[in-house]
């Protein structure tokens, strides 16, 4: 599911999520890009909620969280992450190529990491209330 969505308001970004999470299958990754309180966690804690996961909390300090719903999901938080060197003691590259379902907020910050195969969805600010995002696929 690609396209640029204006969701003006939470309820809208959670229906949007929805309808990406029901297309997601096992080993899938998503990059989530856009500046703080743009609406990363908010989605991908939608997103989650949908695959029966409930307890979604931002990972910007844990860096990883692990979750087990409908599918096993990974949902990573480059934010506080200074250098690509990082992320290999914390298992990055072992999450990477497992059949999770990988969110990755932040992923904009080391983009040599992802070469093909992942959604890219980009948050834009309009408002207090609106968000345009906008998913890609890149093949
Ligand atoms: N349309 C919307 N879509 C997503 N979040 C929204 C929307 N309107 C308001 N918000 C609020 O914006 C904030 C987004 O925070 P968060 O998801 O943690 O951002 P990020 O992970 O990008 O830093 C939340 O407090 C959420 O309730
Ligand atoms: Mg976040």
């Amino acid at each position: 599911m690609v396209g640029t969505f204006l969701c003006n308001s939470e309820d809208e970004t959670r229906i949007l999520a929805e309808k990406f999470a029901s297309h997601l299958e096992p080993g899938t990754i998503v990059l989530l890009c856009g500046n703080l309180g743009a609406g990363k966690t908010f989605f991908v804690r939608a997103a989650c909620n949908f695959l029966n996961i409930t307890e979604i909390s931002s990972p910007s300090f844990s860096i990883i969280n692990l979750y087990s719903g409908k599918y096993e999901i990974t949902h990573i938080d480059f934010y506080r992450i200074n250098d690509m060197e990082e992320l290999f003691p914390i298992g990055f590259y072992d999450y990477l190529n497992d059949d999770s379902i990988k969110f990755i907020e932040w992923a904009d910050m080391f983009p040599e990491i992802f070469t093909s195969g992942y959604y890219m969805i980009n948050f834009i600010n309009k408002d207090d209330v609106s968000r345009e995002i906008t998913i890609k696929y890149y093949e």
